[in-house]
């Protein structure tokens, strides 16, 4: 059988790496091909080393906000690579209509929040802020649209009288390791049925 190959984007510590490249194991459909980062100190690009995967980095910063001249140059790690699915993972830059294109339907993005509450930043903040008493994270396909497109999962999580935006994220962050491998995996054996987690 031969494996889909799957790269991951991310910006920070990587957590969500670490989950999805651990989940492709065994009879899993997918392998990681690449992790690749916007920066090039992130902690995720350490911890994929060290697990033995082949990392890039393009720093967004010398673009100087010229987001089509920075795609370029993420693009050719990205292609070199050949993934068949391309996993966003804590990956906090806006990207372009033209680079989400190339990739649509091959492309997935971890948000946390419950979709369509809450694009954008600051979710668990917003949540608390909004009274709500359950709060989760979503996978969806990426669209040209920021924190759209057709959902592929979500799992929900309380909110706990007391909780503060860092209590909160850390119980969401728990789901969202266990959301989106399941996602992936159904994902990559072509099942875009949503998995629904509570
Ligand atoms: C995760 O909580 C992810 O949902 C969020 O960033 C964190 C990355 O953590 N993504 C976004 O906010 C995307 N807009 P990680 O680097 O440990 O996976």
């Amino acid at each position: 059988m031969s494996h889909k190959r799957v790269a991951i984007l991310l910006s920070g510590g990587g957590s969500n790496m670490v989950a999805l490249a651990d989940s492709m194991t065994g009879d899993h459909p997918a392998r990681p091909c690449l992790v690749m980062s916007n920066d090039p100190h992130a902690g995720g690009l350490t911890k994929a080393a060290n697990m033995g995967l082949a990392t890039a980095a393009v720093d967004h910063r010398p673009f100087k906000g010229d987001r089509a001249a920075f795609e370029v140059e993420l693009m050719k790690p990205l292609l070199d690579a050949q993934p068949d699915i391309v996993c966003l993972a804590g990956f906090m830059r806006v990207l372009t209509a033209g680079f989400v294109t190339h990739w649509a339907g091959r492309m997935l993005n971890i948000h946390p929040s419950l979709l369509p509450k809450y694009r954008g930043l600051h979710t668990h903040a917003r949540a608390l802020e909004a009274g709500d008493t359950e709060h989760g994270c979503t996978v969806h396909e990426v669209t040209a649209e920021l924190d759209d497109g057709p959902i592929l999962g979500q799992a929900r999580v309380p909110i706990n009288a007391g909780d503060t935006p860092e209590t909160l994220a850390a119980r969401v962050l728990v789901q969202e390791h266990i959301l989106y491998p399941a996602v992936l995996r159904r994902y990559a054996s072509g099942d875009r049925t949503p998995v629904l987690l509570s």
